[in-house]
């Protein structure tokens, strides 16, 4: 009779739980719906123009309903804002709207692509698992991502199976004429959405985008998870 060797049997099961693991297609996911407050701080260089800038924002984050808003404080030397950027799925696709709600102006424009969702991706270098402070006491784990502009190392709280919140991120890279260090935070995130109208955006928003001059990238999807 033709029999497996008992050996090649256990790699054969070996290689079906890695494959299977792999299927998953993320290390992590933020859970659907969570609101939280981001800080940070990012160093920028270009040929005539170097700074600062520090956010302070209040996030929120919908995969269930894919639409997203940021409050921002924006502090960039004289440059200060106070504003709001929503991502929201509508029939043309997905929108994103920045809302000047002190000085009254508002613009929007369509996104390339899909309404992301905040994962670490599975081609992620894992750093492992690790004690913030005591050993014993606050368990994260780290990986680094290459994206398509910036690397970056990401922290995470795991929170259940395949679900994590994020706690920080280091990133670095090359934006426009800008190279980049930047700094995240994140704290006291809860889940769920509290109040829904922090998705409402002014019916007025206009598509022209040339008076507009917030040195900053507005549309970038990366506040809700460096990714
Ligand atoms: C939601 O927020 C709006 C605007 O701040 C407020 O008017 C409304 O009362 C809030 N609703 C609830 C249920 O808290």
């Amino acid at each position: 009779m033709h029999t497996v060797p008992r050996v090649t049997m256990q790699w054969i099961s070996v290689a079906v739980i890695l494959c299977s693991l792999a299927s998953l297609g993320w290390m992590c996911c933020t859970p659907d719906q969570w609101e939280g407050t981001q800080s940070e701080f990012a160093g920028y260089a270009g040929y005539v123009r170097h700074g600062l800038i520090t956010e302070y924002n209040h996030v929120a984050y919908d995969f269930t309903a894919k639409r997203s808003a940021v409050y921002l404080r924006y502090v960039n030397g004289d440059i200060e804002a106070k504003i709001k950027v929503v991502v929201l799925s509508e029939d043309k696709g997905l929108m994103v709207y920045v809302d000047d709600y002190e000085k009254g102006s508002c613009w929007k424009k369509k996104l390339e692509g899909e309404f992301r969702k905040a994962c670490i991706p599975d081609d992620a270098k894992s750093y492992g698992e690790y004690y913030l402070g005591l050993d014993g006491g606050y368990k994260v784990s780290s990986y680094k991502i290459r994206g398509k502009r910036m690397n970056t190392i990401l922290t995470v709280q795991p929170v259940s199976e395949g679900v994590c919140a994020p706690i920080g991120e280091i990133s670095m890279g090359r934006v426009g004429h800008y190279d980049i260090l930047k700094n995240v935070g994140f704290v006291d995130i809860t889940p769920g959405i509290k109040n829904e109208t922090v998705f409402d955006v002014p019916r007025d928003c206009t598509e022209d985008w040339s008076d507009f001059d917030l040195p900053i990238e507005i549309d970038r999807q990366d506040y809700v998870l460096g990714v």
